[in-house]
């Protein structure tokens, strides 16, 4: 059907066409069916280095950094690391990131899933070598209260750096649970991590170097005890809705980080966001910025 700029859609129209060139409708549907899905590396619209070049990248970072600066590292034991590293706030630490953030897949499921109005909520990398642990189940509504909203208040599109397959360690997810709308408990563990949850509650995402993994904040995820030698990595890109407090600060991102990218970079990073005045009150340029056009126009 043709889609067009019907007003009642606030924008969002243009949202589905671009996910429409991009080939990822069928991505869109499994999202609101299953609450997760894989966008193949061909339907990123990203050349055919780009994960190659995101992961050299990554392991740099994690070559340079101290491996015990990071302080959820320090949970790893010497010999199994718990959920292997984190490498925080990559936005700001090389140009290769911003290009990761500013993908047309990228964007068009962050706009999806968060609206038109969405931030960036975080940027890490997680790197295991050899063997690992694995990263209990939870859904990333952080700090969100059960019972959680019907829709996601954060989503995760994330860059998939090394075959991602069950003995890699790879996301382990239940399908459907982003209807549950609330944290899983202490009893809906699977047994592959010691709890008592059937493990075929919960299924492998298996993915190429160059995938997107997106999901809702909603959906319940884990990982595979990861049993293979070897690097797996991928960089989740996490967005929020406007009202939400980003995880990562960025309101001192230097300006020619952002100048490449224009304006939508500088909203998304919060450069511009409405929240936070004094007595002074809102600027209305940037309050007009995330209102939806039919507000803006006769607001
Ligand atoms: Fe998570």
């Amino acid at each position: 059907m043709e889609i067009r700029d019907w007003k009642s859609m606030a924008g969002m129209a243009e949202t589905y066409r671009q996910a429409r060139e991009l080939g990822i409708e069928t991505n869109i549907a499994e999202l609101e069916t299953f609450g997760f899905t894989v966008i193949e590396p061909e339907k990123t619209g990203a050349a055919p280095d780009f994960a190659e070049r995101l992961f050299e990248k990554v392991m740099q970072i994690a070559r340079e950094e101290d491996d015990q600066a990071v302080e959820l590292n320090k949970h790893a034991d010497a010999e199994k690391p718990a959920f292997g590293r984190q490498l925080f706030h990559l936005l700001e630490r090389d140009p290769v990131f911003v290009e990761a953030v500013m993908n047309p897949a990228v964007q068009t499921m962050g706009r999806y899933l968060m609206g038109l109005s969405y931030r960036l909520f975080s940027m890490v990398a997680f790197v295991k070598e050899g063997s690992a642990r694995s990263t209990p189940m939870h859904c990333d509504s952080v700090g969100v209260p059960t019972p959680l909203p019907a829709y996601g208040s954060v989503c995760n599109v994330s860059w998939i750096l090394t075959d991602y397959t069950e003995e890699n360690g790879t996301l382990g997810m239940v399908p459907g649970s982003h209807r549950y709308c609330r944290h899983p408990t202490e009893y809906e563990q699977p047994r592959f991590i010691g709890g008592p949850m059937d493990d075929a509650m919960v299924t492998p995402v298996n993915a190429r170097p160059g995938s997107l993994a997106v999901f809702t904040g909603n959906t319940w995820h884990c990982t595979y005890p990861k049993t293979s030698a070897g690097v797996r990595a991928h960089i989740a890109t996490a967005f929020c809705r406007n009202y939400v407090n980003p995880a990562e600060a960025y309101e001192d991102i230097a300006d020619e980080i952002i100048a490449p990218y224009g304006p939508e970079l500088a909203r998304l990073v919060g450069k511009n966001a409405w929240q936070g005045y004094r007595a002074e009150g809102p600027k209305l340029e940037n309050m007009a910025l995330v209102r939806p056009a039919y507000q803006t126009q006769y607001g």
